[in-house]
């Protein structure tokens, strides 16, 4: 799991007006809307006694902590400790991590680090979600017992589809021809043609013969997002964007947006959201399975062919994030911290104080060298 990245953290109609805990990257924090109407995310923990602030309340715009009702601002901070004297100051080190928040496609995208924001890294593009015009949106979730780079990887991995999606690809035309890469700092993206079987019930009237499709799947790194465009005529065009949160080292809660030209009125939805749903529940079937749960990181622990360009992008990418020092030493942090001493994931407001006013330390890091050279994992 990897830190300086925004990941979506829960749907912006799950926030009412009490807080919501979230788990992300193995870490709880806590949801909640200001006075302004703004979401905020902080650490979880509060740095009193370590009380879950979550289960608290929100109180004139901060959330209250259960225990003994410390009160924290959006930015984290202490404005209120019940038990002092009104005239008596607060201490400069109450306050707790608070990270940067944007709502954007109905969801809560939650930056996970420290970097300032020149440096983070930008949201993907959607236009397909504004134009309600051209296009009908339906949402969902899927639950995996899988490692998000894994469910990222199987999203971009046009070759399966004939053996695990046979409504959607056709074993005895599982060559992909043209395969065409294109990356730029954040995404990358290819585009595939195939040919799929002849589709059964009302889809029957998209298609009537065996022609060959386009297809284009890609990734983004922010809220490890994975969308696939599928041309099933020139003109009729179904987008499925998905956001994969890591909840923890094995769990993984896919956030999707199906986008769809055509059957635009909402009596096709349920048709849509089942065929969507089934394509995640066939894949999880392989994906729960596979050795090792976590993608290596030497990367030549596993074979890879021309048809798996992108995912392989995907990995060198990702790569040069631990190269980083951006991933988390999960190893590290069972041993040496896990029930004995809360940390936390870095916030930009930390660095900024130089960690000075923080009682909490930040989560052991794997140092970025100690990841074997790229040049010898990419023979
Ligand atoms: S533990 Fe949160 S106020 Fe005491
Ligand atoms: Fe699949």
């Amino acid at each position: 799991m990897i830190i300086n990245q925004w990941y979506v953290a829960e749907e912006v109609t799950n926030i009412t007006d009490k807080p919501r805990r979230v788990k992300l990257l193995g870490f709880d924090f806590v949801l909640f809307r200001d006075e302004a109407g703004t979401i905020n995310c902080l650490s979880d923990v509060c740095i009193h006694r370590g009380a879950s602030l979550g289960a608290g309340q929100v109180l004139n715009g901060c959330v209250e902590c259960p225990y003994h009702g410390w009160q924290f601002n959006g930015g984290g901070n202490v404005v209120k400790i019940p038990s002092l004297p009104a005239e008596t100051k607060i201490p400069s080190r109450a306050r707790v991590d608070s990270y940067p928040v944007q709502e954007k496609y109905g969801w809560i995208w939650v930056f996970l680090g420290d970097l300032p924001e020149a440096e983070r890294p930008p949201l993907p593009d959607f236009p397909e979600y504004d134009d309600a015009a051209n296009y009908r949106c339906i949402r969902g979730e899927f639950l995996w017992k899988a490692d998000y780079a894994r469910v990222v990887e199987n999203g971009l991995d046009f070759a399966h589809a004939p053996f695990v999606h046979p409504s959607f690809g056709d074993r005895s035309n599982a060559v992909i021809h043209d395969f065409e890469l294109e990356q730029d700092e954040h995404s990358a993206r290819a585009k595939v043609t195939y040919i799929p079987p002849l589709p059964k019930g009302i889809w029957s009237l998209v298609r009537k013969e065996r022609t060959p499709v386009q297809a284009r799947p890609s990734y983004h790194l922010s809220g490890a997002t994975m969308r696939l465009d599928v041309w099933l005529t020139q003109t009729w065009q179904m987008v499925i964007f998905d956001v994969n949160t890591p909840v923890d080292e094995n769990t993984t809660i896919t956030r999707w947006i199906m986008a769809r030209s055509f059957f635009r009125q909402p009596f096709f939805d349920g048709d849509s959201r089942k065929r969507t749903m089934k394509i995640f529940e066939q894949d999880a079937v392989i994906v729960e399975e596979i050795c090792p749960e976590t993608v290596p990181t030497d990367l030549r622990d596993e074979l890879a062919v021309k048809s798996d360009s992108l995912m392989n992008a995907f990995r060198f990418k990702r790569r040069e994030l631990i190269e980083r020092g951006w991933q988390i030493d999960v190893e590290k942090l069972k041993a040496e911290y896990e029930g004995r001493r809360a940390v936390v994931i870095p916030s930009p407001g930390r660095r900024e104080d130089g960690g000075k006013n923080y009682v909490l330390k930040t989560a052991p890091l794997r140092p970025g060298k100690s990841v074997p050279p790229l040049a010898v994992a990419a023979e």
